[in-house]
């Protein structure tokens, strides 16, 4: 023991929550309280964990006395050094968050869709109290990528983040194209093994990958974002065929969290925030992300490229991040300091999902007969978007036959880099001419 831990007293941390990651934060703070004492130079003692119903069964760990629970969140808070929230939801975890910092406790939070609605206003009540705020559970579970992107990059220039944040639609499209299984049977399959709620909803539809674009784009871009600013759409069209489609042209489909500098049609530059499902070359490292994991893929001028892989959900995964920002809280209460504050001076515009460069591949039916390739490759001139490969396969994975007696060829059209404006407008003009009779799916191409 160092002689500045003989001279502190313990340090009192206050949980809020004991679900999945609250009863973990519990046992950790527990069962490894002497290696967290020796860390931080002060002993961590948990003084309370409040939750809605204190006489419900709940799985805690024997480390962890049952009579520290109660359902007086409001004055635990404010008898805490450092208050950790794991309960989720707007309210009441901003209203408790807000009264601690203003009690004067550290506060460590793992709330997302809280960050994401309204970090603005606990940022501020925290800089303004002098406390740190600590969110690294926010975004990737277990991944550290909120203190890499808010320190460790602080001296560099953040371009891009490309992020598989969402452990639930990565197994979903994962399973859909290791077995060809249908979207509503992976989701089923993801339900099953607990990764998927019951309404799947906020993972499917991309509102949970959305709020973490929104914090990581913060801190990269030193720019407000908010959830609202990330254009965002989800996996729920994405097909079968469309997954076979992707590995035929050596793609694999992610939901992708992106956030990038981007240059307007006026030259001024901001940044554009948006979620949705794309192509990502096999070569690509993100291409490799299984199953439930999650990876943050960061280009950065001066550091060039970054991945951190890892568990983005989890009792365990989760409350591993939280303990750390726990452990960094307490140090600057044993040592003095603080942790960087919001951020924000920077103040880009967030400029529409349509200002981005990618690329599409975009599929569609037409009728099998001389020429009509040539219209459709004449659409994408006059709008100058150039095409990077045209596939015409005899034998769709829909199995339905590319010629023949149906007289319908399907075409894949992978293009070249432009605006995504120019791209959808070439689709849409496409999608007009006489010969074509569907386009069957238009997907962007990220990562290449
Ligand atoms: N539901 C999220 C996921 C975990 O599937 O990754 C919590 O953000």
């Amino acid at each position: 023991m160092g002689a500045s831990q003989q001279e502190q007293g313990p340090l009192r941390v206050a949980l809020l929550g004991c679900g999945v990651v609250g009863s973990e934060v519990a046992r950790l703070l527990t069962q490894q309280s002497a290696d967290l004492a020796s860390r931080v130079g002060a002993p961590l003692e948990l003084v309370g964990i409040a939750v809605r119903d204190a006489s419900a069964p709940r799985p805690l760990a024997e480390s962890v006395d049952r009579s520290l629970l109660t359902e007086d969140a409001e004055g635990l808070v404010t008898r805490a050094d450092i208050v950790i929230e794991v309960m989720g939801g707007i309210e009441p975890a901003r209203s408790l968050l807000l009264r601690a910092i203003e009690a004067g406790a550290a506060v460590v939070t793992a709330n997302k869709a809280l960050l994401a609605e309204d970090g603005p206003t606990l940022y501020k009540a925290a800089d303004t109290a002098g406390v740190d705020i600590y969110f690294e559970a926010a975004v990737a579970g277990a991944i550290p990528i909120v203190r890499p992107v808010r320190e460790s990059l602080a001296g560099d220039h953040v371009r891009r983040i490309l992020g598989i944040v969402n452990g639930t639609t990565n197994y979903v499209l994962d399973q859909m194209a290791s077995t060809g299984m249908s979207f509503d049977d992976a989701v089923k399959q993801a339900q099953d093994l607990g990764y998927a709620e019951a309404d799947p909803t906020a993972d499917v539809e991309g509102f949970d990958a959305a709020a973490k674009a929104a914090i990581l784009a913060s801190l990269a871009f030193h720019t407000r974002v908010s959830l609202e600013d990330v254009a965002r759409e989800g996996i729920t069209a994405i097909t079968a065929d469309d997954v076979a489609w992707a590995a035929q042209t050596g793609h694999v489909i992610k939901l992708l969290a992106i956030a990038e500098a981007v240059t307007g049609d006026d030259g001024a530059h901001g940044v554009s925030v948006r979620v949705h499902p794309a192509l990502v070359p096999l070569t690509h490292p993100l291409a490799g992300v299984r199953g439930a994991f999650n990876a943050v893929f960061v280009e950065a001028d001066a550091a060039g490229e970054l991945m951190f892989y890892g568990r983005g959900a989890g009792g365990s995964p989760t409350a591993s991040a939280v303990l750390g920002d726990v452990v960094s809280a307490a140090r600057h209460r044993v040592l003095g300091g603080k942790g960087p504050e919001e951020s924000i001076y920077a103040a880009l515009p967030i400029l529409p999902a349509s200002t981005a460069v990618t690329r599409y591949q975009v599929r569609l039916a037409v009728d099998d007969r001389p020429g009509v390739l040539a219209q459709v490759a004449q659409v994408l001139a006059s709008k100058g978007v150039s095409i990077e490969a045209v596939r015409q396969p005899s034998e769709p994975s829909d199995g339905t036959q590319g010629d023949g007696p149906t007289g319908v060829a399907h075409l894949v059209i992978t293009t070249h880099a432009a605006a995504e404006a120019a791209l959808a407008a070439t689709v849409d003009a496409i999608a007009v001419l006489e010969p074509v009779r569907e386009i069957t799916s238009v997907l962007r191409v990220e990562g290449a």
